[in-house]
């Protein structure tokens, strides 16, 4: 059951009224519903049932500290994409064991920092990072645990700008080459060569492409085990869509069903790394309305406190999130261009939404906003970063502050 839902007209987040939170914490504010994150985390564990797994959480999704911590209590491990993702999956009790280092693009000290951490595995982008991480561990007088990063040439059949697995893009190495690296780095000093990995997308909702992604690595296994190299696991990446607009979405276990029929005759460990599948339903971002500007042609612009500073997806990809106001009405509705107050006309959170005419100062929610939401949101026209509240059994508690202008001005001379 989603956990933001009307109950007797009034929206809820697990049995807590949202506009008491707004009213308390403000706007914008992004609410996350810890029973949702705790249940998507053991959805992907349970899947595998006995087949041998890891599930790390990708933290890009949504790294606040709170959330963070919840996810390491269900179970989940985690994947990093940057030292500062380290950092944090550190400083939330993971020990460097329970941590995937993937990214293009790692600089020498991020890959030092992974390398003298002893980190579970660093997924290399292409052979000449392979070559930099050996240095490195050779240099620090230790071995790293390295996978390679498979481009498969697989579409993802989604948005493009959230494709990552064709020639044309700049992840992975070409599967045609994947081979001669993979034997070049087995045997390398300093470096323990222990799987392969693929991402090729993310809001994925059909299994095709990740059943020919997971073929693909599990072929390129049998070769390079065939070449005497030894490979432990296969690292699926993340993908799972969510419904942003009540479309029907692969079920978790069904995905991860795909995935171990694709990878069981190989017997390979499976690794995944879900981010939206795990955080996105478990977010809204309450949002106030600000002004209502009316058009000549009767419709209207709504126009919230928060805008693309604080939620980016509808700005960069043209990304559906459902509004509603906070308490149900049988009012007529009416045609709204939910717009934020930045100074971009591509500041919209919605075009053409059929809601009943808001009142300034009423709250807005926007939905399914838990993954690549807060983690996107910047200080443009210096907007604060907005304060983060998670809902725990029927309680609600303030786990980021909202920023303040001291905050901001605090790095700056
Ligand atoms: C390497 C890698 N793993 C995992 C993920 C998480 O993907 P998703 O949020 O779609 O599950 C991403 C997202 O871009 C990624 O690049």
């Amino acid at each position: 059951m989603h956990a933001f839902r009307f109950d007797a007209g009034i929206l809820t987040c697990d049995g807590v009224v949202l506009s008491t939170i707004a009213d308390r914490a403000g706007t914008p504010t992004y609410v996350y519903s810890a029973a949702t994150l705790r249940e998507r985390v053991r959805a992907f564990i349970s899947g595998f049932g006995d087949y041998p797994h890891a599930v790390h959480y990708a933290l890009k999704a949504n790294s606040n500290l709170a959330v963070v911590r919840i996810v390491r209590a269900a179970g989940g491990l985690v994947d990093a994409n940057s030292g500062g993702e380290v950092e944090v999956a550190l400083r939330a009790g993971y020990a460097p064991a329970d941590i995937v280092l993937t990214g293009v693009g790692k600089t020498p000290s991020e890959i030092k920092k992974a390398v003298t951490l002893g980190v579970k595995v660093i997924n290399a982008e292409s052979a000449g990072e392979l070559e930099r991480i050996a240095d490195t561990a050779v240099s620090c007088q230790t071995t790293a645990r390295v996978a390679l990063r498979i481009n498969p040439n697989i579409a993802a059949d989604t948005h493009p700008h959230i494709s990552t697995g064709l020639v044309t893009h700049k992840f992975g190495v070409p599967i045609a080459e994947a081979r001669a690296i993979a034997r070049r780095a087995d045997g390398r000093p300093g470096l323990a060569f222990v799987g392969l990995h693929v991402h090729i997308g993310s809001q994925m909702v059909g299994l095709e492409p990740i059943r020919e992604a997971a073929a693909a690595v599990v072929e390129l296994a049998r070769e390079l085990r065939d070449d005497g190299v030894r490979v432990e696991h296969l690292d699926l990446g993340g993908g799972l869509g969510i419904s942003y607009d009540d479309e029907t979405v692969p079920l978790v276990q069904d995905y991860v069903a795909t995935l171990v029929e694709a990878v069981r005759p190989s017997g390979l460990a499976l690794i995944v790394e879900p981010g939206r599948a795990v955080a996105g339903p478990a977010g809204a971002l309450l949002a106030s309305v600000v002004d209502i500007k009316h058009r000549l042609d009767g419709t209207r612009f709504v126009v919230l406190d928060a805008g693309m500073s604080e939620l980016m997806r509808p700005t960069l990809y043209g990304a559906y999130h459902r509004i509603t106001p906070l308490t149900e009405s049988n009012a007529e509705r009416v045609s709204c261009d939910v717009v934020g107050p930045i100074c971009e006309s591509s500041d919209v959170f919605g075009i053409g939404r059929m809601l009943p005419l808001p009142a300034i100062g009423d709250v807005m929610a926007v939905l399914d906003v838990g993954a690549y939401g807060s983690t996107m949101s910047s200080n443009y026209n210096r907007h604060p970063l907005p304060a983060e509240v998670m809902v725990d059994d029927g309680k609600w508690h303030v786990v980021r502050r909202r920023q303040t202008i001291d905050d901001q001005l605090a790095c700056e001379e």
